[in-house]
């Protein structure tokens, strides 16, 4: 019941590893679908066999944060969804999550449209958006709406940095929060002070610090910190569950933590550059190689952050993984010659996360394969709520599948990567784990080195609101927590306390 044009695919006698088991199984797919998961399948006619011996089948990775040909400090990011998704698809990456960023004032419906005429065409796999909060009115709060319920969007990011461009006050803040809350969206936060930031910068050019190290020292880890624990106090103020991006330090790192372990509703995302190497490089003697490492927020000069980043995804602490892929080359970082603060802030990782991850967390026995399989892909599907359409070796689950080879090693550069910028932060770093198959829904788009794929490819994927991975816990809270609070109140003390939900 199938056109003949639409060849199975078969992936013969692999090690089918999910989040939570692992087994040698034979996989089955038809159509851009996972069509059967067993031993010793039935081999269709004229039916693609691939031998997997040996071999990890694995789903796709799922990129939680990316910003592909983002306009941005004066500049504009040159991995575009094209060239990006295809990168991300020679890592053995399937999907992107991407930010929509529209300026204060602006429309956001109008500047997601323009994000999805922008990717849809170009996308090489498949992909979903958050939307940034960057500033807030009635308007705002209204098109969050609009965009849960109509444009599957279940993620918006606000800025706590970026002071005067995109950052919000702790009372709009609140009031996105509130908003998330109540349509069934995930907050998500970027976590830096902005305005310490801005001071911290004003000193260090008045000290005649011009240089990428002075992209860190204007705002340690204490400002990442601080904005973190209380972005998880203000979403905790009104019940709302919290995403933060790009947790790049080991303080930060603490914080998110400890409100997990208090049983706050929060999630943390570690990137690739900071689980694969550190912020030493903005002392670098020459200026481009340490301009390269500029983001926001900073890599850390401490050597241990890495690894104990690491650890703490081992253990769920941490739950998922992006790169904040944002890249600029050399010649773009140069804006910022003579002035840090004008280095366009981002830099490379969607093509090598997987490979860094497998490198720095399985190869080093931090993690085994499921939990691999947990932070580059499952958890990102639960949580931003498309499991197990992704994130799942299964039946009926999407076709988009990485072979991976766990003995063969890579060296990562520039020289061979499939990326638009020219240079890479892991230059030299050589990685166990390759991906020597990548499937996106349903056909051989990476094999034997070589891309086979056109833009349009992929498409756009619709996320509901309330996922139930993060929204059992919050809707069941509001409930024990409301009922005393709507009797008598001085009966009410004890059990509110108790709840501890706000
Ligand atoms: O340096 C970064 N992170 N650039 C992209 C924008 C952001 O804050 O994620
Ligand atoms: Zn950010
Ligand atoms: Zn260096
Ligand atoms: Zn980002």
């Amino acid at each position: 019941t199938h056109s003949s044009s639409a060849r199975g695919i078969f992936i013969k006698g692999g090690r089918v590893v999910n989040e939570d088991c692992s087994a040698i199984a034979d996989v089955y797919i038809e159509n851009g679908k996972i069509v059967e998961v067993g031993m010793g399948l039935q081999i269709p006619a004229g039916t693609r066999v691939i031998d997997a011996t040996d071999k990890l089948v694995m789903p796709g990775g799922i990129d939680t944060h990316t910003h592909m040909e983002l306009a941005f400090m004066g500049t504009k990011a040159v991995d575009d969804f094209h060239i990006g998704t295809k990168a991300a698809l020679a890592g053995g990456t399937t999907m992107i999550l991407d930010f929509v960023i529209p300026q204060k004032g602006k429309s956001l419906l109008e500047a997601y449209n323009c994000w999805r005429e922008t990717a849809d065409p170009k996308v090489c796999c498949d992909y979903s958006l958050h939307v940034a909060v960057t500033w807030w009115s009635d308007k705002v709060k209204k098109e969050m709406e609009i965009l849960t319920k109509e444009k599957g969007v279940n993620s918006f990011k606000m800025f706590m940095a970026y002071k005067d461009v995109f950052m919000l006050s702790d009372s709009e803040l609140y009031a996105a929060f509130s908003q998330c809350k109540q349509i069934g969206a995930i907050a998500q936060v970027h976590a830096e002070n902005g305005d310490l930031i801005a001071e911290g910068a004003k000193k260090m050019l008045a000290l005649g610090i011009t240089g990428p190290e002075g992209h860190e020292l204007c705002r340690p880890e204490e400002v990442e910190a601080e904005a973190t624990q209380r972005a998880i106090t203000i979403a905790h103020a009104v019940n709302c569950p919290l995403y933060v991006v790009h947790v790049m330090s080991k303080s930060a790192a603490k914080v998110v933590s400890n409100a997990r372990r208090d049983g706050r509703v929060v999630f943390g995302e570690p990137i690739a550059a900071g689980l694969g190497t550190d912020g030493t490089h903005y002392w670098d003697k020459e200026w481009a190689h340490a301009a390269g490492f500029v983001m926001g927020p900073p890599l850390r000069p401490d050597p241990s952050t890495p690894g104990y980043l690491m650890d703490l995804l081992a253990n769920d602490d941490l739950s998922v993984t992006g790169t904040d892929n944002c890249t600029f080359c050399v010649c773009q970082k140069a804006l910022g010659k003579d002035d840090f603060t004008k280095i366009p802030n981002g830099v490379n990782g969607v093509e090598d996360r997987m490979s860094v991850i497998w490198e720095k967390g399985v190869h080093s026995g931090k993690m085994d394969e499921n939990r691999f399989v947990a932070v580059t892909s499952s958890n990102a599907a639960k949580i931003f709520n498309f499991y197990p359409q992704k994130g799942r070796i299964a039946k009926n689950s999407d076709a988009d599948v990485v072979i991976w080879d766990p003995k063969l090693t890579r060296k990562i550069s520039a020289k061979t990567h499939h990326q638009a910028v020219d240079y890479n932060i892991f230059e030299g770093m050589v990685c166990h784990g390759v991906p020597v198959i990548t499937i996106s829904r349903g056909k051989v788009v990476y094999e034997a080195g070589e891309l086979k794929v056109s833009p349009g490819h992929g498409k756009f994927i619709h996320r509901k609101p309330f996922s139930e991975f993060v929204y059992k816990r919050i809707k069941q809270r509001e409930q024990v927590s409301q009922a005393p609070y709507a009797s008598t109140p001085e009966s009410s003390i004890p059990a509110f306390k108790q709840c501890a939900s706000w």
